[in-house]
């Protein structure tokens, strides 16, 4: 359990009230997922019940409990996406990082997810990795696209 990183979070947020989804946010960022040790420590330190962190993690897709990649890709299978031809294009990433969507590879370099509508659809088939936002994307450039965040 990392405990530091977890103090490190917190010292940002002097106020719990009205922060919890923001320290989650940032646990998440940091470990790439909600780990159950470091989540009954948010409690402990917070005061805040775990089970009311539990509701909100929940609630929010944003939020994993189960390991996740460095890099976070979303394909959009969005109506405007999927006319654009995202069916191939998600076809493509699942061939060349070896996995489905909503699994994670071995190495874990990236998670990969589907996702509708992420209001580019000018931008049809779109895809995003972490912060980035890739438009017209087609499946030949897809493994160009990857390299770019292998690590
Ligand atoms: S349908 Fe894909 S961005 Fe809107």
């Amino acid at each position: 359990m990392d405990a530091a990183a977890i103090n490190e979070i917190l010292a940002k947020f002097p106020e719990v009230k009205g922060n919890l989804i923001g320290i989650l946010h940032e646990v998440q960022n940091y470990f790439h997922y909600l780990p159950e040790e470091e989540l009954r420590y948010v409690a402990k330190k917070t005061g805040v019940p775990i089970t009311q962190i539990y509701s909100i993690v929940n609630f929010y897709n944003r939020f994993s409990l189960k390991p996740k990649g460095k890099n976070e890709v979303c394909v959009c299978l969005g109506t405007a996406c999927h006319v654009k031809g995202a069916e191939k294009v998600m076809n493509e990433m699942q061939r060349v990082l070896a996995i489905k969507a909503g699994e994670t590879t071995d190495d874990m370099n990236f998670s990969l997810e589907e996702v509708r509508c992420i209001g580019a659809c000018s931008l049809a088939p779109a895809v995003v990795v972490n912060e980035d936002t890739h438009g017209k994307v087609t499946p030949r450039q897809v493994g160009q696209l990857l390299a770019k965040y292998k690590v």
